[in-house]
C-alpha cells in the first residue's frame, strides 16, 4: 500500500504522488500475468523535480489490485533534456506479459508533438523505448494523447484502434494498426466547439440490449475545463454521432477540477471505469500544498442509459471504495428540517469529517410547498462561517457546488466559487452521495445522474456540518438517512 503523509491538505484515499507535480492518469490497463496475478496499473503525467511547474514531464507509475490501495512504484518513462513524455495509453498484448504504451512526446525546441511507443517486457516492471519513434509524426505541434484499445471484428479478427486529437483544430483522429508500428488513418471527427480537445478516449457501452459507442475527450479554454462526451456509433473505422444526441459535447462530471479523464482497458468485470485528474490548468499550478501537488479522482464506474430518447451517462463510485469504510456515524437527531434553521450536526472524535462519505437523503414535499433549496454545508468548522456547501435548487433544477467560503480561495484569482449541474430533475427523495478527502468533493446525485468533483484548501478544523433547508417559513424537508463513513487511509 501507499506511504501515508499527513500534510493538512493531503488526501488519504486518493491517489497522490508522495511529491511532485502531477496531472493525467495516463496508461489505464488491466494487466493480467501469465502467472494469474491480475494488476491495475495507473500510470500519471509527474515532474519530479518540482510541485511548482508542471515542466519536464514523465509517467509516474502505480498499481493496484483492487482500484482502491495503490503501490506507489518507480518512474516508468523519464523525459530528456528538452523532450517531454505527454498523455497516452497502455495496452496488454493478449497472451503474453507485453505492455505497450503509446504517448506523445512534445519537443520542446521544435514544439512538434509526435506519437511514440514504449514497450513493458515483463508486465508493467520495466520499461524500454522502440528505438525507431516517433511511430507517427505530422510536424504539428498541437497533435496528442493517444488512446489505444483492441478493436474487434464482426468475423473474429483484431486490430487496434487509436484515437488521437488535434486539439486546436476540434478533431479527433483514428488510426489502425495490427503492430503498434505501423499506423493508418481510419477516419476524423471534428465538431466547432471553441475549445481545445485532450484526451480522447473511444468504447462501446451497452444500453440494455443494445450497443452504442461514447466518444469522451476534455475541452478547455479560459472558460471550461470539463472531461466531456458523445454518444454515436463506430464501425471500426468512423464514429458518427447518433442523431438524437447534441452537437455540443456533454460534460461527464460539472464540477471545476475533473479532467483529462480516461478509462480502463481489459476491465477483468468487463467495467467501464473512469479516472480523471482532480485539477484545472487555471490554478492548480499554483494551488497551496506541498510538497506534492494534485490527486486522481475516485474510480467511477460509467453506466449510458437512454431515458425518453435521451442518452446519458451515469458514473457512481466503484463499489471497492466501501472497504475503506470504518466505524460508521448514524443521524439520530430531529428529521424534519425546517426553512431557516439549518441542523448543525457536531461529530464525535473519533469521526474524522475530513476524510469521508457522507450518505444523505432528503425528502422534499413536492406535492405541498417545497422549500427553495436543500443540501449539506460540509467540511464546516465549528463557527460555520468557513464551509463547503452542496445543494439542489428546487427552483432553478441546479445541483451546486459552492467553494466560495471553503477556505483558502485567494490564491489564485481563477479559482471560480460555484459551480454547477443545470436540468437536474426534481424528485420526492433526492439523494446526495459525497466523497470528502482533505482538498477534495465528489458529489454524487441521485446514484450517478448529476457528478460535481471540485478541489479546495479549507484553513480551519472541519469538525461540524450542516444540513440546510432554505425556502418560505414553514417549509421543510425531512432526513431519510444521513450516515457518515470515516474512510481509512490507502
Ligand atoms: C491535459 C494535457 C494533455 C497533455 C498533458 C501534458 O491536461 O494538457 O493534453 O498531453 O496534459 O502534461
Amino acid at each position: 500500500a501507499c506511504e501515508a503523509f499527513n500534510e493538512t491538505y493531503r488526501p488519504q484515499f486518493h491517489f497522490t504522488p508522495a511529491r511532485g507535480w502531477m496531472n493525467d492518469p495516463n496508461g489505464l490497463v488491466y494487466v493480467k500475468e501469465q502467472d494469474g496475478t491480475g494488476w491495475y496499473h495507473l500510470f500519471y503525467q509527474y515532474n519530479t523535480l518540482g510541485e511548482k511547474s508542471p515542466g519536464n514531464i514523465g509517467w509516474g507509475h502505480a498499481k493496484s489490485q483492487d482500484l482502491v490501495h495503490w503501490d506507489r512504484l518507480p518512474q516508468a518513462l523519464f523525459p530528456g533534456e528538452k523532450f517531454y513524455i505527454f498523455s497516452g495509453s497502455a495496452v496488454q498484448i493478449e497472451g503474453t506479459d507485453t505492455v505497450c504504451l503509446l504517448y506523445t512526446g512534445m519537443n520542446d525546441v521544435t514544439k512538434i508533438q509526435n506519437q511514440n511507443l514504449a514497450f513493458s517486457p515483463d508486465g508493467g516492471e520495466k520499461f524500454l523505448e522502440f528505438t525507431k519513434n516517433p511511430v507517427i509524426d505530422l510536424k504539428k505541434t498541437e497533435f496528442r494523447d493517444p488512446k489505444i484499445f483492441s478493436y474487434k471484428t464482426e468475423d473474429g479478427r483484431s486490430y487496434y484502434v487509436m484515437a488521437v486529437v488535434l486539439p486546436d483544430v476540434f478533431t479527433v483522429q483514428f488510426y489502425k494498426s495490427t503492430d503498434f508500428i505501423a499506423w493508418e488513418l481510419l477516419s476524423e471527427f471534428t465538431m466547432d466547439t471553441k475549445a481545445i480537445w485532450e484526451c480522447p478516449d473511444l468504447f462501446e457501452m451497452s444500453v440494455g440490449p443494445n450497443k452504442k459507442w461514447v466518444l469522451t475527450f476534455s475541452l478547455q479554454s479560459k472558460e471550461v475545463s470539463k472531461t466531456v462526451y458523445y454518444v454515436g456509433d463506430f464501425d471500426g473505422t468512423k464514429f458518427t454521432l447518433d442523431p438524437s444526441f447534441s452537437t455540443q459535447p456533454v460534460p461527464i462530471d460539472h464540477g471545476s477540477d475533473f479532467y483529462a479523464a480516461v478509462t480502463y482497458e481489459n476491465e477483468p468485470q468487463q467495467r467501464r471505469i473512469m479516472i480523471g485528474w482532480l485539477g484545472n490548468w487555471e490554478y492548480s499550478t499554483t494551488s497551496p500544498t506541498d510538497p506534492w501537488r494534485c490527486s486522481q479522482s475516485i474510480p467511477r464506474m460509467l453506466e449510458l442509459k437512454n431515458i425518453d430518447n435521451q442518452y446519458k451517462l451515469y458514473s457512481t463510485p466503484i463499489p471497492e471504495l466501501t472497504k475503506l469504510r470504518k466505524t460508521s456515524w448514524t443521524f439520530s437527531g430531529k428529521p424534519v428540517i425546517s426553512a431557516g434553521s439549518p441542523t448543525v450536526v457536531s461529530f464525535p472524535k473519533d469521526i474524522d469529517t475530513r476524510h469521508c462519505e457522507i450518505e444523505l437523503e432528503l425528502q422534499i414535499p413536492i406535492s405541498s410547498r417545497p422549500p427553495d433549496k436543500v443540501g449539506i454545508q460540509v467540511l464546516r468548522n465549528e463557527a460555520g462561517e468557513e464551509n463547503t456547501l452542496i445543494y439542489y435548487d428546487i427552483k432553478t433544477k441546479n445541483v451546486v457546488v459552492d467553494r466560495s467560503k471553503s477556505g483558502n480561495v485567494k490564491f489564485s484569482d481563477r479559482f471560480l466559487s460555484v459551480v454547477s449541474e443545470q436540468n437536474v430533475p426534481l424528485r420526492e427523495i433526492i439523494k446526495f452521495h459525497i466523497f470528502v478527502d482533505a482538498s477534495s468533493v465528489e458529489v454524487f446525485v441521485n446514484d450517478g445522474e448529476a457528478v460535481l468533483s471540485s478541489i479546495l484548501f479549507p484553513n480551519q478544523k472541519s469538525t461540524t456540518m450542516s444540513v440546510i433547508c432554505d425556502g418560505q417559513a414553514a417549509t421543510f424537508t425531512i432526513v431519510k438517512k444521513f450516515v457518515v463513513h470515516p474512510l481509512t487511509s490507502i
